[in-house]
């Protein structure tokens, strides 16, 4: 069925568990719980559910104990996070217990695995509706099953050519936002379950992403965050040739005060262009997130990353000659299987030479299906966590340096919210560093300039100029 078509039909679902839910709360508004687990583009992704529910006549609550509605969008992108997934849907069933008409859902990139799902099936029979990463635009139809039917619905896999647009989308915050310029992952690093759980990568057509960036654009939105797994591939499939750069001119040309930001680029794919384009753009902050994972060119051929250190370098020495202030953020992988020390210090190496603002830094995940979980493993968990400990020390000096260098200046910063332990406002310069500083409330949402009187390891703290 075309997308358009079967977004109507949704439509009729939705307006009718709406009617069903009403009945069902006795005349007061029912409410959902969503829970998000992962990276932004879940995050994205349940901000469109929470669309969906919000059209189903939901109201939200943070509390599982009020709730008509309990949603868990889950990650699986190590096995830490599986379990705490694994521990949180086991602590529901007391809540159905004191409330047997609750509805529970569980979705997200867990459940596009066999072995995830079969275990939800068995082991929590409580749980009603399961449902996997390509059709999330189905939830009213698996509501109305779950409501009408009192089956259990397990809807997984039907990936699609064709990407759902003009879901309704109810945002967490009103000054940032996330827009999903591309979805899946075609490039199966060998420890990496997304390309199985999140399918191929499908490029959104370029007027929709404008359109979506002028709208919030005009509704205020002061930061606009482009999601994809490895953005730098953007257009691959589209019927207009267009590639990522091209992307970014198209939305910087939008007038209006609001930064631009993007991730994930993957090293292989970055191009002189790209950073070209950041320094020469308007909005685009001088910022970019480029996971290397490792500064070991072996461990980097062995995960399949497709670049090497040197070519690593050589791109963050062009991005550093154009743009003497950008601030790169690194995803670092410890403990690869295989990995040596002396392959490690590689890392280590590397970290100092970029002297990145700050590290996503991981201990390695066997992840069931992907290649590395065949690999020979023969480093103990405990040597990896002895090498982790040691990088976060380098970088946490390095980071703290780079903030210590700060104090002086004025910085812009995009006020998030006030941090509630020691009544600051708090947020973001263009680099993704953190600072604090006092000041009331109606500058929450808006940008500010500050100047930096002090370097807390690698949070900044200042006073507001003017
Ligand atoms: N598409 C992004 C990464 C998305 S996943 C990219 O290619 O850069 C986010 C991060 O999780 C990865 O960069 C990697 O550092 C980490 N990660 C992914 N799979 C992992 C695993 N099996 N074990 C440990 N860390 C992992
Ligand atoms: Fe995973 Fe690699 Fe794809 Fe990133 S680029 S999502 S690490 S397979
Ligand atoms: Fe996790 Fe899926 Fe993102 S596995 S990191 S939520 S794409």
């Amino acid at each position: 069925m075309p997308a358009a078509d079967e977004l109507q039909k949704q439509k009729l679902y939705a307006a009718d568990v709406a009617a069903i839910m009403q009945v069902r709360a006795m005349g007061t508004v029912p409410k959902a719980f969503v829970r998000t687990y992962g990276c932004q583009q879940n995050v994205a992704d349940g901000e469109k559910i929470k669309g969906m529910l919000a059209e189903m006549g939901f109201d939200f609550t943070d509390d599982e104990n009020e709730a008509d509605f309990i949603l868990f969008n889950t990650c699986a992108i190590r096995e830490h996070a599986e379990d705490r997934v694994y521990g949180n849907i086991g602590a529901l069933k007391n809540v159905k217990r004191r409330h047997p008409s609750v509805l529970i859902a569980v979705c997200g990139c867990m459940m596009e695995q066999e072995r995830v799902a079969e275990r939800i099936r068995t082991t929590f029979p409580f749980v009603n509706i399961v449902f996997g990463t390509h059709v999330i635009h189905r939830l009213p139809e698996m509501m109305y099953t779950a409501v009408t039917d009192s089956k259990r619905v397990f809807l997984r896999g039907h990936e699609s050519k064709e990407i759902v647009e003009g879901l309704p989308v109810r945002r967490d915050g009103n000054s940032r936002a996330w827009v999903t310029v591309m979805y899946g992952c075609d490039n199966f690093c060998s420890y990496c379950i997304v390309p199985y759980v999140r399918g191929r990568e499908k490029s959104r057509h370029p007027d929709a992403i404008v359109e979506e960036c002028r709208a919030l654009i005009a509704e205020g939105y002061k930061e606009i965050t482009l999601l994809g797994q490895n953005v730098n591939s953007y257009g691959k499939g589209l019927p207009e040739k267009i590639n990522f750069s091209e992307l970014l001119r198209r939305i910087d040309a939008i007038d209006g005060d609001y930064r631009l930001r993007f991730m994930t680029s993957h090293p292989k794919d970055a191009t002189r262009e790209l950073f070209d384009t950041i320094a020469e753009s308007r909005h685009i902050c001088h910022y970019i997130h480029l996971p290397c994972q490792s500064g070991n060119s072996r461990v980097l051929k062995e995960m399949n990353r497709r670049y090497d250190r040197e070519k690593y370098l050589e791109l963050i020495r062009y991005a550093k000659e154009k743009m003497p202030d950008l601030s790169i953020t690194s995803d670092i992988i410890v403990g690869f299987p295989g990995e040596t020390y002396e392959e490690f210090c590689d890392t280590l190496s590397l970290i100092r030479e970029v002297e990145f603002t700050s590290l996503f830094t991981f201990i390695f995940s066997s992840r069931p299906g992907t290649k590395a979980a065949e690999m020979d493993d023969p480093v103990s968990y405990k040597e990896k966590t002895k090498w982790f400990s040691e990088l976060l020390k380098v970088q946490e000096e390095i980071a703290a340096s780079r903030c210590a260098k700060m104090v002086g200046s004025s910085e812009r910063v995009l006020v998030e919210e006030r941090n509630e332990k020691n009544g600051l406002l708090c947020g973001r310069t263009e680099s993704s560093i953190i600072v604090e500083f006092p000041g009331g409330d109606e500058l929450i949402g808006a940008f500010c300039d500050v100047r930096i009187t002090e370097a807390r390891n690698w949070i900044l703290r200042g006073e507001k100029i003017g």
